[in-house]
């Protein structure tokens, strides 16, 4: 039987940081279950911004597809059974790298829609303790069902806030060392890759 192939992303600019450990810690646990997994770091690809052209509501096709990275990213998501998207907390929304290519997405909903159907999950990674993990797993999660992906549950979050004494706040180093986020990270790869096995079996 063919493997589950899931897609995550790190939406963050600094590479193998926190997002990226995030990711990478559901898409392994997605692995271990048997899905054939691919790590995207963001900032290797070249995602020019959406100019808002309309190309894309006459064909499958953005006006910019021979000019960046995106329709690689593209057929990425077309092959792949589920998707992840992780981002770094900003301004308690996604990151404008991850905005960007959210916005040059466009083409594969206009005028069939080609991610329907497909699983997928949200990630996110701040500073603080509620610095806006939620909204921005929202904000994925929104795009996500524009585009007619099924979300596999709420998201995973993480934080670099430790603790408080006084005005003294302690940070951790690392998501690594954050359970909440390595678990919830974990718990998000199990849950993507038993929806997306689920959907697959169903659609055999
Ligand atoms: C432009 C910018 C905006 C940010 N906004 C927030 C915020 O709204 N809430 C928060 O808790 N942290 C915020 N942060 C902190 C990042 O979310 C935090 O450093 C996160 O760990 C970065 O993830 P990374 O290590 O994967 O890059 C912001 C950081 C930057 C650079």
């Amino acid at each position: 039987m063919r493997k589950v192939k899931i897609v995550g992303i790190n939406g963050s600019p600094r590479k193998g940081r926190n997002t990226a450990i995030m990711v990478r810690a559901a898409l392994d646990e997605a692995a271990k279950l048997g899905a054939e997994t691919e790590f995207i770091e963001i900032s290797d690809y070249k995602i020019l911004p959406c100019l808002g052209c309309n190309h894309c509501m006459k064909e499958n096709r953005c006006s910019q597809h021979d000019k960046d990275d995106m329709a690689k990213l593209g057929e990425k998501f077309l092959a792949a059974d589920a998707i992840i998207f992780g981002s770094p907390v900003y301004f308690r929304n996604v990151s404008g790298q991850l905005k960007t290519l959210i916005d040059r997405t466009r083409w594969l909903r206009f005028p069939k829609r080609l991610l329907v159907g497909k699983v997928c999950g949200a990630i996110a990674h701040a500073g603080l303790r509620n610095g806006g993990q939620e909204e921005t797993n929202q904000a994925i999660l929104s795009y996500f069902m524009v585009q007619g992906l099924i979300p596999a549950n709420g998201g995973a979050v993480g934080t670099m806030w430790d603790s408080q004494e006084g005005d003294a706040i302690k940070w951790k180093k690392s998501a690594a060392e954050d359970a909440v986020a390595m678990e919830s990270s974990r718990a998000l790869g199990k849950d993507v890759f038993r929806l997306a096995e689920k959907m697959g079996k169903s659609q055999s």
